[in-house]
């Protein structure tokens, strides 16, 4: 099943900041990211571990860990709003009806204390319609996530279920409240490809029936390939190339790009791939003046090493930044 794209964007997201502050100094790990999500898309943040994805889908529910981090400047227009104006008290009816996220780690996620229908119950209430009968409602959203005979499962402890049954839970306490936009982060503990495929496929038929947004978090440029409609890059903090993916697939542009793509394996080789990209993305709390992915480009040149580069257009809705574009692209200055 294919969703319609509308026009509209629901989520617009402009030159955030997230930064921790510690002994060591200031950790920048979201530096200055905007991009923007349409109703009914699947955008894809990719990037290698530790480079701000994580981070960056947090602060979209003010859920950056406090104290340790903040949100120092940036918008967040959801649904028109930006939500770093509202109090906490309102977030509280944000998170959940406009906005969720599936965590990383189904494990932590589920409380082993509570059955699953008193989990889904607690998310339902959350939605604030007390004339239902939320038990039924419950069953709905296990079945909405394809659990067989949901309620019988209602009854279950989160130890009594499979690992991927216990995704599919918290996935449908996530999307309970029927948000516009669900936010999906890569398990940390590398989950196997063609699970992290089929739990995509998952999300991407019920976004055929809701028409909800999809933002999916991976390190891996072939699921993406496979799923999104739009990808942002990430490196080191900040947001290196972003179009379609279609686009970004047949014509890489930042170099950081080209070499993920470049280092996505056949579907049936089991190495980690980004571990092909030679060397290391900088330190967050050291970064150089220029370019940050230059000690480990192909292309580099002493521009690179002076100077952070603009974004240039280099498609209808695709940019870069990179040095190298420079003498065929426009910069765009809105972004
Ligand atoms: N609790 C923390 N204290 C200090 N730095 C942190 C903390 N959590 C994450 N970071 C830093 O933020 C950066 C971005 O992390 P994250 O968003 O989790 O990356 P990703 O999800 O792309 O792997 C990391 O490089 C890490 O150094
Ligand atoms: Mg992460």
């Amino acid at each position: 099943m294919t969703t319609q794209i509308s026009d509209k964007v629901v989520l617009e997201v402009k030159d955030l900041y997230t930064y921790f502050f510690n002994r060591w100094g200031t950790v920048k790990a979201v530096d200055g990211v905007s991009f923007s999500l349409r109703q009914g898309e699947t955008l894809g943040i990719v990037g290698e571990s530790g480079c701000g994805k994580t981070m960056t889908a947090l602060s979209l529910m003010r859920l950056n860990p406090k104290p340790a981090s903040r949100i120092i400047d940036g918008q967040i227009l959801l649904d028109g709003e930006d939500i770093l104006q509202r109090s906490e008290k309102d977030m509280r009816e944000v998170r959940g009806r406009k906005i969720s996220m599936i965590l990383q780690d189904p494990q932590t996620s589920l409380n082993p204390v509570y059955t699953i229908g008193n989990q889904l119950v607690e998310a339902l209430v959350h939605r604030g319609e007390l004339q239902r009968d939320l038990k039924l409602e419950a069953e709905q959203s296990l079945r909405n996530v394809r659990v067989a005979a949901p309620r019988r499962r209602l009854e279950d402890f989160p130890h009594q279920m499979s690992g991927g049954m216990k995704q599919r839970v918290v996935g449908a306490i996530a999307m309970a409240c029927d948000p516009m936009v669900i936010i999906a982060d890569e398990p940390t503990t590398a989950l196997d490809v063609t699970i992290q495929l089929q739990y995509l496929r998952l999300l991407k038929d019920i976004q055929a029936e809701t028409g909800m947004s999809i933002i999916f978090i991976t390190h891996d440029f072939g699921i993406v390939a496979r799923m999104c409609d739009r990808v942002v890059v990430m490196y080191a903090g900040r947001v290196v190339e972003e179009g379609p993916v279609r686009g970004i697939f047949n014509n890489p542009s930042h170099p950081y790009t080209e070499a993920l793509i470049g280092s996505v394996p056949k579907m049936e080789e089991r190495v980690d791939r980004l571990y092909q990209i030679e060397g290391q993305p900088p330190a967050l709390y050291d970064l150089p003046v220029g370019c940050r992915f230059a000690d480990r480009c192909r292309y580099m040149q002493d521009r690179c090493l002076e100077e952070y580069p603009p974004y240039y257009q280099v498609g209808e809705s695709q940019r870069a930044a990179c040095w190298r574009l420079d003498e065929t692209w426009q910069t765009n200055p809105t972004s």
